[in-house]
């Protein structure tokens, strides 16, 4: 790719917006108040705005290898604080994908360097869940078992903090988990019971 013709695609999008709205960018520097906390992967091949079809200003995004959620990433915490407390969104979907590299280099066993650490968290997915993927005999089936567990785990994760603790009780602030899935171009929500879910482990977990 000739990296100057980004400029020059950026110039047919500004056109573009500007031909349907000429205030679109007055517009958009006025603020944002998005309805959705997107956490998602950081492949190349999973666009979060593209595959859900929303515009900027729709959704505040967040991405990582493997949409990961861990407990004292500041990364992370930083952006669930700002969006649930100050931008008040009102919906946290963590959105795994099938065929995940990063999912993938935690089902095996090999020295990655800095990533060991990141990784070690997908690894305590698959320990807390290793009944259940143990006994699925196909490799591709298994790996996205995983994928789906992963999601969830981290949606677990979001849970645990305190603002969406609190935003759960006061504003029925709603968490989805869901998986795109590449091959097929769908978007598939994983109907997590979080009910169910956070009456398991608010006894343990809980701040607010
Ligand atoms: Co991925």
């Amino acid at each position: 790719m000739n990296i100057e013709q980004i400029f020059t695609n950026n110039q047919q999008w500004v056109q573009e917006k500007l031909k349907t709205n000429q205030d679109y960018f007055d517009n958009l520097s006025k603020g944002q108040s998005p309805e959705i906390l997107y956490i998602g992967c950081s492949d190349s091949r999973v666009t979060a705005e593209d595959l859900m079809g929303v515009q900027p200003g729709d959704a505040f995004v967040h991405r990582n290898i493997a949409n990961m959620v861990p407990n004292t990433d500041l990364s992370a915490m930083s952006v669930i604080n700002y969006a649930v407390s100050h931008l008040k969104v009102n919906h946290i979907v963590v959105c795994g994908h099938y065929y995940c590299g990063g999912v993938k280099a935690a089902m095996q066993s090999a020295d990655l360097g800095i990533l060991n650490p990141w990784l070690r968290n997908i690894r305590d997915v698959y320990r807390l869940h290793q009944d259940e993927l143990d006994a699925i005999q196909d490799t591709d089936k298994r790996y996205n078992r995983l994928v789906e567990l992963n999601v969830q785990e981290q949606c677990v994760n979001v849970l645990k903090t305190a603002d969406v603790q609190r935003a759960y009780r006061d504003r029925r602030l709603s968490v989805h988990g869901w998986v795109f899935d590449i091959r097929s171009g769908k978007l598939i929500d994983l109907k997590i019971d979080f009910t169910k879910i956070l009456e398991g482990i608010m006894k343990i977990y809980h701040l607010d």
